[in-house]
């Protein structure tokens, strides 16, 4: 696996920087999340229509800024001047789209660990792919810890893998279908990050058995982080950044 023996990451890690807490994907939900106590965030990143690497979750961007339209229709100076943070409520009104640039300077200045999802715009997969691992080696070039690469496009993290193969990978997955062993091998992946619904005790111990590591997105329920963790599950990723208490 790379040579990627030892697991720098912590037990838990704040989905999309605060879960529901505050505006999804944007440095204010990051420093939400790290007044809760946690240090290492998940987020999505994907390309503007002019390649800029920044962060939301959906292709489109109405629902999560005052715009409209498809991200990839658009330039980094349209998306820059949207409102990210109304949608979720008044206190966080004007609060900014973030590059992945930005967003690697916030957490490198405070310490904290990343887990980039690579969620490219439907067509630009491969592209989105390299484009963010080429701009993570840079952002991190000189870190202790490099970022963790998340995608459930497997043209996403070929690419990635191509471009930069000695940053960690992980297979993202919803269903467990027969061969998903062999898919994070291919891929060369450190980790398998599977969703909580799919995810047991067997198929920890098995991916485990195979040298790999195990994060599950996004345990929500105290006592099914409790439940996973002592199955041996690596990271829980969750919104509940209120509920959950980071090192219990
Ligand atoms: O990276 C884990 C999780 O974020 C995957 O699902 O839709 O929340 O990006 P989603
Ligand atoms: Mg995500």
């Amino acid at each position: 696996n790379v040579g990627f023996d030892d697991w720098p990451y912590p037990a838990f890690v704040a989905h999309r920087g605060a879960g529901l807490l505050a505006p999804e994907n944007t440095l204010a939900a990051m420093r939400a999340g790290f007044d809760h106590g946690y240090r290492m965030f998940e987020f999505d990143a994907k390309l503007s229509g002019d390649g800029v690497a920044m962060l939301m979750h959906d292709a489109v961007v109405e629902r999560t800024t005052n715009g409209s339209g498809r991200v990839a229709g658009m330039s980094w100076g349209e998306l820059a001047r949207l409102d990210a943070g109304s949608w979720h409520s008044a206190r966080y009104a004007g609060e900014p789209v973030p590059t992945l640039a930005r967003v690697a300077r916030w957490l490198r200045a405070n310490d904290c660990l990343a887990n980039i999802e690579i969620k490219p715009c439907p067509g630009r997969e491969a592209e989105t792919g390299a484009a963010v691992a080429i701009e993570a080696l840079l952002l991190w070039r000189d870190a202790e810890v490099p970022p963790l690469l998340s995608s459930f496009s497997e043209a996403a993290l070929e690419a990635a893998r191509k471009v930069a193969p000695g940053l960690p990978r992980a297979l993202l997955l919803g269903e467990l279908a027969a061969d998903w062993l062999d898919r994070c091998r291919a891929l060369e992946c450190v980790a398998l990050d599977a969703s909580h619904r799919v995810l047991d005790s067997a198929t920890i111990a098995a991916a485990k058995a195979a040298g790999l590591r195990v994060l599950s997105y996004t345990i929500n329920e105290p006592a099914r982080a409790v439940e996973l963790r002592a199955a041996g599950l690596d990271c829980v990723i969750t919104d509940a950044v209120d509920l959950i208490v980071p090192g219990d």
